[in-house]
């Protein structure tokens, strides 16, 4: 495994519309794992490929830094509530601002061996979801900021 070098906010790669994964080989493998070295490596809780610039349907989301979620070609099933609060993200380093997503998300997906399941969340979670699906859509979360973006005064909560 590697820690891949994060795309940040300006590079065009992070405005496009990703592709879905049709199937599993050894460097999709190769890229999932990297983007779990890169995203603990960064105290991120979620990274989606286009950050390390690749566009395929793919995401890594680990809010308590012990139980990744490894998501190929989520897609969000149900919400439902609604949470603001403070978000931001590895490719907008030092930057942080309010955003509002659903209190509760229920995503499908598939898994590392493009087996389907269910990912349910609530609080940080459905946020990172959120978040995360956003990318693979060329979506940053200062496109849906409300009011200013902050300086961040720590990099914790990053994704
Ligand atoms: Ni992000």
């Amino acid at each position: 495994m590697a820690i891949r070098n994060i795309r940040e906010i300006g590079e065009e790669v992070l405005t496009k519309k990703s592709r879905e994964v049709t199937e599993m080989t050894p460097r999709i493998k190769e890229l999932i794992g990297d983007m779990l070295e890169t995203m603990y490596e960064a105290n991120g809780v979620g990274l989606a490929a286009p950050q390390v610039g690749v566009l395929k349907r793919i995401v890594v989301i680990d809010t308590t830094g012990e139980d990744p979620h490894i998501l190929i070609n989520p897609r969000i099933v149900e919400t439902s509530g609604e949470q603001t609060g403070s978000e931001g993200c590895l490719s907008v380093p030092g930057k942080k601002g309010q955003v509002t997503r659903p209190e509760y998300v229920k995503a499908v997906a598939l898994d590392a061996d493009m087996k389907p399941y269910e990912l349910e969340g609530t609080e940080l979670l459905a946020r990172a979801i959120c978040h995360e699906l956003d990318h693979l859509d060329g979506v940053l979360y200062v496109e849906k900021v409300e009011g200013p973006l902050l300086d961040a005064g720590s990099e914790e909560g990053e994704e």
